[in-house]
């Protein structure tokens, strides 16, 4: 049977993920892909850190960008230096890139897109958005007979988490956030996850997919949970409410796009009130398939590996099958100023 080789960069939470499931379904993945899927080079910042995985890691990159005989590129390093030049090369090089990283594909990602156009492979990002739950492949191939005219959710896991404990338990955010923390799902810099910014990445790639625009996460207006009191919440409890962070994204009747983070009262009665904890949820509203909502865990190690080796399961059937990546138009949508519609 042929052997495909994915080379990792990074072993963090979710890069650990991702070699346990690459090792304990191994043979399920043979035989769904027609070939095995191998470990191969593991890049990480520090060779001298202990690890949860058993699997040799190296501070070379060259090991696995551009390198003979690693086929798929899965990066889980986070950040956009140096992952976008790291990336850019290995697309240029032929290798197939999976990627879990909201912030780059929600900045760079149309020129990351292009360059595996252009060079016939594959770029896929299931992970970068709430986790476990497949929402990129059904926006982008699932929905693409239909038109989607709004994306509203609960993109950020860690501050659910947050909000959850601050609403059931009276709790205070700061010592919160490090249990989020302790427990793999807020950002290295969780400043990402309680100031917005993490879930206006993901909302700035949504919109992307269901507007058929460029939208960035610069276009995103932004308010995270940091000014969200006990008050604040007790006083939404007592009037039947609860707060969440919402990520909406919409197509206005103009064809202009607004996309916009903040925290929001939902009527407890809302199926979006009883997300708990670090899982995440998304309405679609789309005209021909009406309401869909999916949901499921947003953050955390094997629920994000799984998104991401499905990804890879899918660059490695592409490859087998020599397909590339489909083209997608992008539309010059204007993107509405927020003030505009709040
Ligand atoms: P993490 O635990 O901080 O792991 C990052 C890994 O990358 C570490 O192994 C680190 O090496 C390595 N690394 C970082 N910078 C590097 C560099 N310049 N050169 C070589 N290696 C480098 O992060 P994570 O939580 O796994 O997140 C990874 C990515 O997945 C991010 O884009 C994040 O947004 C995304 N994501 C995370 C989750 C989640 O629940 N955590 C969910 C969805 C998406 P060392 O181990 O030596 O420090
Ligand atoms: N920090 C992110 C979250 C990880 O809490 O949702 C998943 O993208």
């Amino acid at each position: 049977q042929r052997t495909l080789t994915v080379g990792l960069l990074g072993l963090g939470v979710v890069g650990s993920g991702v070699a346990t499931l690459l090792r304990d379904h191994a043979d399920e993945i043979a035989g769904r892909v027609g070939a095995r899927l191998e470990i191969g080079p593991v890049v990480v910042r520090d060779v001298n850190k202990s690890r949860d995985v058993d699997v040799a890691v190296t501070d070379d990159v060259s090991t696995v960008v551009g390198a003979e005989g690693v086929d798929i590129v899965v990066e889980v390093m986070g950040g956009i230096d140096p992952a976008r030049e790291l990336l850019t090369r290995a697309l240029k090089a032929g290798q197939s890139v999976v990627t879990a990283n909201k912030e780059l594909i929600s900045t760079h990602g149309a020129e990351l897109l292009t360059a595996a156009q252009e060079h016939s492979v594959r770029l896929e990002y299931e992970a970068a958005v709430a986790g476990a739950i497949p929402i990129i492949k059904p926006m982008r191939e699932s929905l693409a007979g239909d038109r989607v005219r709004k994306v509203l959710g609960i993109l950020n896991g860690t501050t659910n988490y947050i909000l959850t404990r601050m609403t059931e338990e009276g709790a205070e955010l700061a010592p919160v956030l490090a249990d989020a923390q302790a427990l793999g799902y807020a950002e290295a810099d969780p400043t990402a996850d309680v100031g917005g910014h993490d879930a206006a990445a993901k909302a700035a790639i949504l919109a992307s997919l269901a507007f058929d625009a460029h939208v960035v996460r610069d276009d995103v207006y932004t308010e995270g949970i940091m000014s969200v009191t006990a008050t604040d919440i007790a006083n939404a409890k007592r009037m039947g409410y609860v707060i969440k962070l919402l990520g909406i994204a919409e197509e206005h009747e103009d064809a202009s796009i607004g996309v916009r983070v903040h925290p929001a009262w939902i009527p407890t009665s809302h199926p979006l009130a009883s997300i708990r904890e670090a899982y995440n949820a998304i309405f679609v509203e789309a005209d021909a398939a009406g309401d869909l909502m999916f949901y499921g865990r947003g953050a955390g190690s094997l629920p994000t590996a799984s998104a991401v080796v499905g990804d890879v399961v899918t660059a490695a059937r592409a490859m087998l099958a020599g397909e590339r990546l489909p083209s997608v138009a992008v539309a010059d949508k204007p993107i509405r100023p927020v003030d505009e519609e709040i």
